[in-house]
């Protein structure tokens, strides 16, 4: 009877500790154990963002709300993960990083992936056995202040971009006509590529090429080279017509104060523009590219095999800490 009321009370507080596990209820941070720590980080043109705590440690309890603003603010653009190196299981992984203290906040980033020039360059290589080519992400140490804004900071500093700039107008002619993959176009109101933009081109790599055009610069030239021995006109006749008469006045009446995404058909020669009274986000970009282009799919993101299978493992109840029940018995005594 003694017993049993100690393995209660010892049953009870195991599950605070472990229960709470710190990030279990936070959307944007995803727990990882040595299981999936590999598939989740590695497997990933993504760049990560990885806590190694223990839950009894202050500094990660008083960390812990910054990891998960700037989590928030990186959904989406970043992984953000949590390792707790206090579970058994954990051990390993924890020392192969040589985590010492806690906690240890760790950049993962991906090696930069050598793209195919065009599709059929592309299907070439999918028609070989296909092995997921698995590099790993070189990893440094964060140093920095424990502030959400110093953390999304030093993150998006260390994307990698693969949204190419358009350029000059007769240069983006010739991409076009070279390129024979799919091409989405940002006129961006920003000068820089927004993170996100970046994030939909690592989403569509190699599948979809992502161009991005800062500023007024290139739209002027397209009003002033409309009617010019351009490749563009010859490539594209609907583009320009459509670029002159209806996006063109709509950027000077907006005062570009907004985006616009034109998505570029490279085998009808046709533009569609993404509807202007939709916001920009990742899940209905994806979907207005997959819609464009004969249903075509991402490898990350909104709409891929690796989000759903990203979803469950957040949302899996993991059995944590806790040994795996060898004898069911043991525990229904308690
Ligand atoms: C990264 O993207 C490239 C190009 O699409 C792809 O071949 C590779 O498998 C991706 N890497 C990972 C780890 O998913
Ligand atoms: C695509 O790339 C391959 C290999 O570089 C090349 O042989 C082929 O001509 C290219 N196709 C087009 C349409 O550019
Ligand atoms: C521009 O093109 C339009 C129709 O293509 C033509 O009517 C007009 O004369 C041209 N303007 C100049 C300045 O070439
Ligand atoms: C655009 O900016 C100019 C100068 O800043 C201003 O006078 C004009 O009203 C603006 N137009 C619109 C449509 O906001």
């Amino acid at each position: 009877m003694l017993r049993g009321l100690w393995g209660c009370i010892i049953a009870a507080l195991c599950a605070v500790v472990v229960g709470t596990g710190f990030y279990e209820g936070a959307r944007d941070v995803v727990e990882l154990t040595a299981k999936d720590f590999d598939k989740v980080v590695h497997g990933s043109n993504y760049t990560s963002l990885v806590e190694f705590y223990a839950p009894w440690c202050g500094h990660c309890q008083r960390m812990k709300p910054s990891v998960e603003k700037a989590a928030r603010r990186l959904a989406g653009v970043a992984q953000v993960a949590a390792v707790n190196c206090d579970l058994n299981k954990n051990r390993g992984l924890c020392r192969e990083y040589n985590v010492e203290g806690y906690p240890t906040v760790m950049l993962f980033k991906p090696p930069r992936v050598p793209l195919a020039r065009n599709a059929s360059e592309n299907r070439a290589g999918d028609s070989g056995a296909k092995t997921p080519r698995l590099s790993r992400h070189v990893h440094e140490v964060y140093n920095g202040a424990r502030r959400s804004s110093a953390m999304v900071n030093y993150v998006l500093a260390r994307l990698k971009n693969y949204v190419r700039r358009a350029g000059r107008l007769e240069r983006f002619g010739a991409v076009l006509r070279d390129r024979m993959r799919p091409c989405i176009l940002l006129l961006s109101k920003d000068e820089k590529s927004p993170p996100l933009y970046k994030a939909m081109a690592l989403d569509w790599l190699e599948r979809v090429d992502f161009y991005a055009v800062h500023n007024r610069r290139w739209t002027k030239q397209i009003a002033s080279n409309s009617n010019s021995s351009s490749e563009f006109p010859q490539l594209y006749p609907a583009t320009v017509e459509e670029l002159n008469n209806k996006i063109l006045p709509q950027l000077q009446d907006s005062n570009y104060t907004t985006s616009i995404l034109l998505a570029f058909h490279p085998e009808t020669d046709t533009v569609v523009e993404y509807p202007a009274s939709q916001p920009l986000t990742k899940p209905l970009v994806a979907q207005f590219i997959r819609d464009q282009f004969d249903g075509i799919l991402p490898q990350e993101g909104p709409l891929s095999d690796r989000q759903r299978w990203l979803d469950k493992l957040r949302e899996a109840p993991k059995d944590r800490g806790r040994p795996k029940a060898k004898r069911p018995a043991v525990h229904d005594e308690l």
